[in-house]
């Protein structure tokens, strides 16, 4: 009896370790331990055997089904564990790989490509890069730039004043108009970036090469105005600096942006705060300043003019030294005497406008990918 008992256990013992599934497992388990299996039927019949014969049997078998039960415990964990271990392996996942499909990473917006192509253009002919407040005083806005105390572009219907922030406080809705409660705001959104020119002079001495990026705000909406848009100024103060150099300024920028081929021509103008003051025309890159095409139809671009106009400029009034105080830090200081300089103000939008043949500004501030994903 003992032997039949060690002959189930070493056969079950030998099919358990070879076992290669959870369900292989299973099934050795009704097999070697069912109701009906053998061992259990020999362990039930115990009690029929001789006497003499049934401690011995009795523990042979329930030693041999514990023995049995144990490995198959065993057997199901080292399964269980070779299993996960090659999950693992096959699940394993490299995160430092491209996402499947590779996700787009983005671009700039064209706003933002194009100030900086402009930036770099400017700082290659040695210019610097500075930027200043948003919010802006009617002192840097307008007064220092020498505009008459009555001047047009003052009216609230062309620039945004700020509610200062006592009056905002009170709950003053109107205390941002001026002459609301008696004195006029102090404060405006900057409706251009050159009040950064005297900002930047009371802290520079001459000579002084910069450009000014960032936005500005006028109370504006059409297809060719917005109310918040883009400048770049520019400012050059150095002794003997006349309208050539501007020109000569200008020109390598209109080649940079628009192609070698181009052209600048000067428009007299006015702005307060330079003298002369001049409107600035590329030759138009689309009919190569013709004004109409190879076909003989009018240009579109330029509507048959061969000149594109991009920017205001001219040569800095002397009045607007005046406003710059001789400090420390700008010593020996803006003495008219002495220094000359040259000014620009360019809107980013129109530039960009021209060179992309984009038809209304508008689109820029949508923010409709149909539209941006078309650049950079
Ligand atoms: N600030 C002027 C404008 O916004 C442009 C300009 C800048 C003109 C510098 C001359 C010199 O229209």
């Amino acid at each position: 009896m003992i032997e039949r008992v060690e002959q189930l256990r070493s056969k079950a013992e030998a099919e358990i370790a070879a076992a290669g599934s959870a369900e292989a497992l299973q099934e050795l388990r009704v097999r070697h331990l069912g109701r009906r299996a053998q061992l259990p039927q020999l362990l039930r019949g115990v009690a029929e055997l001789p006497a003499e014969q049934r401690a011995a049997v009795g523990a042979a078998a329930n030693q041999a089904r514990h023995a049995l039960e144990e490995m198959l415990e065993r057997r199901a964990a080292e399964l269980r564990s070779a299993e996960l271990g090659s999950l693992l392996e096959s699940d394993r996942v490299d995160v430092t790989l491209p996402g499947a499909p590779p996700q787009p990473i983005g671009r700039l917006h064209l706003l933002t490509a194009t100030r900086r192509e402009l930036e770099d253009i400017f700082l290659g002919l040695g210019f610097t890069v500075v930027e200043g407040p948003e919010v802006e005083t009617v002192h840097y806005n307008f007064d220092a730039l020498n505009h008459s105390p009555t001047h047009p572009a003052r009216a609230p219907s062309d620039t945004f004043y700020v509610a200062p922030p006592a009056a905002a406080g009170r709950g003053e809705e109107d205390g941002a108009s001026p002459g609301a409660s008696g004195a006029a705001s102090e404060l405006v959104l900057r409706t251009h970036t050159s009040p950064m020119q005297v900002r930047v002079m009371e802290s520079h001495p001459p000579p002084l090469y910069v450009v000014i990026p960032g936005r500005v705000y006028r109370p504006d909406s059409d297809a060719t105005h917005t109310p918040q848009f883009h400048q770049i100024e520019g400012l050059a103060v150095d002794e003997d600096i006349t309208l050539a150099d501007l020109k000569g300024t200008l020109l390598a920028f209109a080649r940079a942006v628009f192609g070698d081929a181009r052209e600048v021509r000067l428009r007299p103008h006015f702005f307060p705060f330079t003298e002369p003051s001049v409107e600035v025309d590329v030759s138009c890159f689309n009919c190569e300043g013709r004004g109409f095409r190879a076909d003989g139809a009018r240009c579109h671009l330029c509507k048959g003019e061969g000149w594109l106009e991009v920017l205001g400029a001219g040569e800095v009034d002397p009045n607007v030294y005046a406003y710059v105080p001789t400090s420390e830090r700008n010593a020996p200081g803006y003495d008219p005497e002495r220094v000359q300089g040259f000014a620009w103000g360019l809107g980013v939008e129109r530039i960009a406008m021209l060179k992309h043949g984009i038809p209304d500004l508008r689109l820029y501030y949508e923010n409709d990918l149909r539209f941006l994903e078309q650049f950079g």
